[in-house]
């Protein structure tokens, strides 16, 4: 089988050999948008699983076949969580979540998602990422990604202050 030639290329920690598209398909690479100090959400489909957990990762592509994970699940509806990033993994509804906060201009490359099997050490690519930071005064516009960091900056307050709490 193929993947026994795969394993001598096998790296240890969080190096993983990737596996093109959930089912042998390439995924469509797709580029998003953010800005620095921004919060990058993604969400990536898988098809429902019941049975053997699977583990998700979240992964920076900087070379060809190999991806570095950030951030991996252990069990289903459990956050993980790191410094810069969180993932969560609703596997019978066959989706999961993953968010990268604080980006930074030097975050921009190419990140995946999908499922790891740890026992191979292998990725199967459900979404191909390349994530762009630009600096905050150039407005992003045209994602669906795009979360602000922060309310309370956009005069929510003076908004607050006009609510009358003490109606009768
Ligand atoms: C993801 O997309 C990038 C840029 O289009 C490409 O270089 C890379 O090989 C792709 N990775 C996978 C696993 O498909
Ligand atoms: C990982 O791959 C091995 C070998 O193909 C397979 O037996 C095992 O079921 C896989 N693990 C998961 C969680 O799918």
């Amino acid at each position: 089988m193929a993947w026994e030639g795969l394993r001598l290329l096998m790296h240890p920690v969080a190096l993983v050999l990737l596996v093109p598209g959930s089912w042998g398909l390439a995924v469509t690479p797709e580029e998003l948008r953010e800005v620095v100090g921004g919060t990058l959400l993604v969400q990536c489909w898988s098809s429902p699983q019941e049975g053997p957990y699977m583990q998700k990762t979240w992964c920076r592509q900087r070379s060809p076949g190999r991806c570095t994970r950030l951030v991996t699940t252990s069990q289903p509806l459990t956050a993980v969580e790191n410094a810069q990033h969180t993932i969560w993994d609703h596997p019978k509804a066959g989706f999961f979540i993953v968010t990268m906060t604080q980006l930074r201009e030097e975050d921009l490359g190419v990140y995946l998602c999908g499922s790891f099997n740890s026992s191979q050490n292998l990725i199967n690519t459900f979404r191909n990422i390349t994530l762009v930071v630009s600096p905050a005064s150039v407005s992003s516009v045209g994602t669906i990604t795009w979360l602000p960091t922060m309310t309370g900056r956009c005069g929510v307050s003076a908004r607050g202050r006009k609510r009358d709490d003490q109606a009768t």
